[in-house]
């Protein structure tokens, strides 16, 4: 009679081939075939036991050889994929940069707002973003139940009004910071503010987002009059848009400012010429059309001489003091920069990265 043989001690081969195999050094992919899986090989060598295996084991030790089988198989490649990813090592390729982020657009443009003011003396102020009525829109000559502020969409927050200062809001604008920068300076001048916040609005559309940035510009002291405002419009055209941008100031209507004024900028695309040809004896309609403007000019904000009511709101004596304001949207300002025609602005706050990177 034959010797039987185990499954305990069968298991006992298997794993003494398995770390044989795992110990192999030198032997090429088809060596170790032929050593391991070849007819004479040390596979089909151990599987002429089960000749010697109980009847009742078979079972088990076949399944047994056949996941030994799959592990030599497998193992043999996975060495072999070893073996060339060393070789193919390439010291010369460059290597993958790690990604790196940069600053949202438009945060990138109110550092550059900021640092063109400062260049000529404005301070850099930030006020809240939930204010009292008072200095959204009371303390700027906007008292309660004036229509004018119809056109301002507000969100009111829910809370206890204030007997003086009114409701509690989300800022519609950074008007707000006006009266606060001269409450902040106990009312002395000189007064040079650029202050840049968030501001809210029930309105969204492709060209409108619920929040948005505004930055505002706030002068007072003795003897400040239009041409300062306008000599600082025309600065903050060139170094914001480039050489040879230029400001154009229309009459508006503002509660805030008398008299108040609305600000246009020449197109940097076309020089503020509206055509992208220099071909001025040609008639309008044959002339190439510039489509970023159409007019040669972009109307950006509002802006004018602080009204007198606002300059005592914060404590100065309209006799003796005068300012100039203006305020507008970051994200217009800066996708005029780019000259990007985003169709829809929400892509800004969209979170997509895909659109993001670009900037
Ligand atoms: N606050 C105004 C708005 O949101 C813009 C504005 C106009 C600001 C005139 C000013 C100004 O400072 O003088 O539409």
């Amino acid at each position: 009679m034959t010797e039987m043989i185990s499954i305990e001690q069968l298991e006992l081969k298997i794993s003494d081939i398995k770390s044989q195999l795992e110990k192999e050094e030198g032997l090429s992919k088809a060596d170790l075939q032929i050593k391991y899986l070849g007819k004479k090989g040390l596979f089909n060598e151990l599987a002429k036991i089960i000749a010697k295996v109980n009847y009742q084991d078979k079972k088990s030790a076949g399944q047994m050889l056949n996941e030994l089988k799959n592990f030599l198989n497998e193992t043999i490649e996975k060495m072999e994929l070893q073996k060339t990813k060393v070789k193919w090592i390439d010291l010369t390729q460059p290597g993958i940069k790690p990604k790196v982020g940069h600053m949202h657009p438009v945060s990138q443009a109110m550092e550059e707002i900021t640092r063109i003011f400062e260049r000529i003396g404005f301070t850099r102020a930030r006020y809240q973003e939930i204010d009292w009525d008072w200095y959204v829109f009371e303390s700027l000559n906007m008292p309660k139940s004036h229509p004018a502020r119809d056109e301002w969409e507000t969100f009111f927050i829910d809370a206890p009004t204030d007997k003086k200062l009114g409701k509690i809001v989300l800022t519609t604008h950074t008007s707000n910071g006006q009266v606060r920068e001269m409450e902040r300076l106990n009312s002395k001048a000189p007064i040079r503010m650029i202050n840049i916040g968030r501001c809210y609005r029930r309105q969204q559309d492709t060209t409108h987002t619920q929040m948005f940035h505004q930055f505002e510009g706030l002068v007072i002291d003795k003897g400040i009059n239009i041409q300062h405002l306008k000599g600082t419009l025309d600065y903050f055209a060139q170094e914001f848009y480039g050489p040879g941008t230029k400001s154009r100031i229309r009459p508006f209507h503002f509660q805030f400012t008398e008299p108040s004024l609305e600000v246009d900028f020449s197109c940097h695309i076309c020089n503020g010429t509206g055509f992208l040809d220099n071909e001025v004896k040609k008639s309008q309609d044959q002339r190439n059309k510039c489509k970023f403007c159409k007019s040669g000019w972009h109307e950006v904000g509002g802006a004018g001489m602080v009204h007198p009511n606002v300059l005592k709101a914060g404590g100065f004596n309209p006799e003796v003091y005068t300012g100039f304001a203006f305020g507008w949207g970051v994200e217009r300002t800066y996708t005029l920069k780019e000259g990007l025609n985003i169709d829809d602005i929400r892509l800004l706050y969209s979170g997509d990265l895909k659109f993001l990177e670009q900037f």
